[in-house]
């Protein structure tokens, strides 16, 4: 090998970039098996109550259909660990858009056919699908999403509240959103003679997914091989295993053939999880020199009658600032609507909105610049757990971030800096997200011709995960990048964790490091050539990831944004916006640029365009496709940077990375709404900021 070693933090280029662009890459639903069907979703057309007749003759006697599946016929399947998988196992319509049948058929478009020909009917129940602040179903969970405690409580919140010379108290509220991958929600399930059942999955972990299937169809795991080479975006929806998984092996296993099943977009919104809406109270309390006092932040959310899961909004709440006394807590209601999940940093995403809105709120109450407010509230140890920080770099962003951005000097009167019809701004907000590590196997393949072979079945979901764990693996074994094939997406491989909660790159890559360092010592013990099978090591962190940490692990950061408003149309163009981040080590500046920057702009999404309207009447959210779903276009998404602070934190991994996934869309929409609040003098607490809110 001609190339030199290249150290962990190149930009090293993504291995599958090029099968990608030029469409060699296959991602679940072209796999082209042969024989394979085609199936088509049924959704539920009521938004509560159950089916009482699907009569399937006319479907069945169309040109190529094949089967149709219903709770009457369908395979009966063993109670999932998740509710959402129990699909065609009973007449009952928990929401619209549940799954009540699937046609199976020789195209995809005879598939359709047969899907419109069905006679479906129903005996309907009154829905409710609106979140309101006095809804009178909400009650106080547990935990929330992450196995969080729902409600915290530190000191007298009321009383230093109530003390405090300076108060906001202020209510923001979110809509749903839906994370829309390129790639929907597919599965293409083939059974061999001996039951042996294949899955390719467009799913962000396919261990998790073979589990899943094994346990619904009553197999054991290695009579199930779930495969997710490529996966085109996810988001946290794809990061559980979803019906489309179960579907299509029940429609193979019905029918003798494979099937393959893609989610119709329009179909998504219902079945592949969103973020929750949220309506979050945020309370601050503080001296004239900007000391917090006081914080609460209490946030009522929505979840279904099928699953709870809690956003977990009030979390970062309990990281971010310090103040002696503070009260952060979470209502959920259980609604007739589809199930929420993780989307983006669920929890912070939405949860950092509100409170960095809140502090530019306070900052401009007490006439402090909001990044010195911020730098005044930075504690010396996690506010909730007392537990000192394994590093924290939250001032260092601000202090960057204000550097590189320009905002000394800037005029903090709203509503001064014009062009013409434009009214100008800038904005701050903070940003976290938690490090999570899970347990990861790998394996590390030394082969007689001096070359290297990683296994472990991580998931591309587009980050460019086997690029660089190859780079992790080289650093290790001291050999060039392009000596190390990586095999991942794969549950034949050795089991991994999901490529979800950030935590990725992290749990991979440890297991990685350590098989990689084991196959160095035992290449060290050696003498004479390798056998010609080569030398192979595995690894399991199972116990290096077990103890909880004694120290509080989050990655920081700040985002700052200049808007122009245009005061005739209400219009947002955001004109640039710059992230500083300190996630540990950066482990490749190309793709953890992407992911910073691809965070951001879904951040500047949230912001400015994308939105769920839950329609209270029909019972189903209105927007269901990307003409109506407004994703930010490449025009939207200008002059976004993203910079980061290298840290040195030791007690993390070997590798010294916290995570990158998640953090960029943090307080991306705090920034562009505090902005937004600078250039016109309007403190819109809800999103998006469309020209029909600001006019
Ligand atoms: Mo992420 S929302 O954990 O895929």
């Amino acid at each position: 090998m001609s190339h030199a070693p290249q150290p962990l933090g190149a930009p090293v280029v993504r291995r599958e970039g090029r099968d990608k662009v030029t469409g060699a890459a296959r991602y679940s639903a072209e796999r082209d098996l042969p024989g394979c069907l085609y199936a088509w979703p049924v959704p539920a057309t009521v938004p509560r109550g159950r089916v009482t007749a699907i009569r399937t003759a006319a479907a069945m006697a169309l040109p190529g259909v094949r089967a149709v599946l219903t709770h009457e016929n369908a395979p009966r399947t063993e109670e999932p660990d998740d509710p959402i998988l129990a699909v065609l196992q009973d007449d009952h319509v928990p929401h619209r858009g549940w799954q009540i049948a699937l046609v199976v058929a020789d195209t995809l478009e005879d598939a359709r056919a047969g899907a419109e020909a069905l006679h479906i009917t129903y005996e309907t129940a009154p829905h409710d699908v609106l979140l309101t602040e006095d809804h009178p179903g909400l009650y106080t969970p547990q935990t929330v999403n992450g196995g969080y405690p729902a409600v915290r409580e530190r000191g007298d919140f009321d009383r230093a509240f109530t003390a405090a010379p300076v108060r906001i108290d202020a209510t923001y509220t979110l809509g749903a959103l839906h994370n829309h991958p390129m790639e929907p929600h597919a599965s293409t399930a083939h059974w061999s003679p001996d039951g042996h059942l294949t899955v390719y999955d467009s799913g962000q972990g396919a261990t998790k997914v073979r589990d899943s299937l094994a346990t619904v169809f009553k197999l054991r795991p290695d009579q199930v091989t779930v495969v997710s080479e490529h996966v085109g975006g996810g988001f946290g929806c794809k990061g559980t295993p979803r019906p489309q998984a179960v579907l299509a092996a029940m429609a193979a296993l019905h029918t003798g053939q494979p099937v393959e099943l893609a989610m119709p977009r329009r179909h998504m919104a219902a079945v592949v999880g969103h973020r929750a809406p949220t309506v979050q109270r945020v309370r601050l309390g503080a001296e004239a020199d900007g000391t917090l006092t006081s914080l609460a932040h209490e946030i009522i959310s929505h979840t279904s009658t099928v699953k709870e899961f809690v956003e977990q909004a009030a979390v970062p709440a309990r990281v971010m600032y310090g103040s002696a006394h503070s009260r952060t807590g979470h209502r959920v209601a259980a609604l007739d609507v589809p199930s929420p999940s993780w989307m983006r940093a669920p929890g912070e995403a939405s949860g950092m909105y509100a409170l960095e809105s809140a502090l530019d709120e306070l900052a401009s109450a007490l006439g402090i610049d909001p990044v010195e407010l911020r730098l005044r509230n930075d504690p010396a140890g996690e506010p909730d757990s007392g537990k000192p920080f394994s590093s924290r770099g939250l001032a260092g962003c601000l202090r960057e971030g204000a550097d590189r951005f320009g905002w000394h000097g800037r005029d903090p009167r709203p509503a001064i800096r014009r062009e013409g019809a434009l009214l100008l701004g800038t904005g701050v907000a903070s940003a976290t997200y938690p490090v999570y590590i899970a347990a990861s196997h790998a394996s590390a393949h030394a082969a007689a011709d001096g070359s290297y072979r990683i296994a472990v079945n991580a998931t591309d979901i587009g980050t460019g995960a086997r690029t660089v764990l190859a780079q992790i693996a080289a650093s290790v074994l001291a050999t060039p990048v392009e000596n190390v094939t990586v095999d991942i997406g794969n549950s034949e491989l050795p089991d991994a964790p999901l490529a979800g909660g950030s935590s990725g790159t992290a749990s991979w890559g440890w297991s990685v490091h350590k098989a990689a360092a084991g196959l160095v010592r035992q290449l060290g013990e050696r003498t004479g050539p390798l056998p010609d099978g080569g030398v192979t090591v595995t690894a399991d962190t199972g116990s290096e990831t077990a103890a909880e940490s004694p120290y509080a692990r989050h990655a920081f950061g700040a985002h700052f944004a200049e808007v122009a408003v245009d005061s005739r149309t209400g219009e947002v163009r955001v004109r640039r916006m710059l992230g500083v981040f300190a996630a540990g080590r950066i482990l490749n500046s190309r793709t953890a640029r992407s992911q910073f920057i691809g965070g951001m702009t879904m951040g500047l999404g949230m912001a400015l365009t994308e939105s769920s309207t839950m329609d209270p009447v029909f019972g189903d959210y209105t927007e269901s496709d990307l003409a109506s779903y407004h994703v930010p276009a490449c025009a939207d998404a200008v002059g976004i940077e993203a910079h980061w602070i290298d840290e040195e934190d030791p007690h993390l991994n070997p590798m010294g990375s916290k995570g990158i996934g998640e953090i960029g869309i943090v307080g991306a929409a705090a920034a562009i709404g505090n902005a937004v609040r600078h250039a016109t003098g309007a403190r819109l607490r809800t999103l998006p900021l469309t020209p029909d809110r600001l006019l």
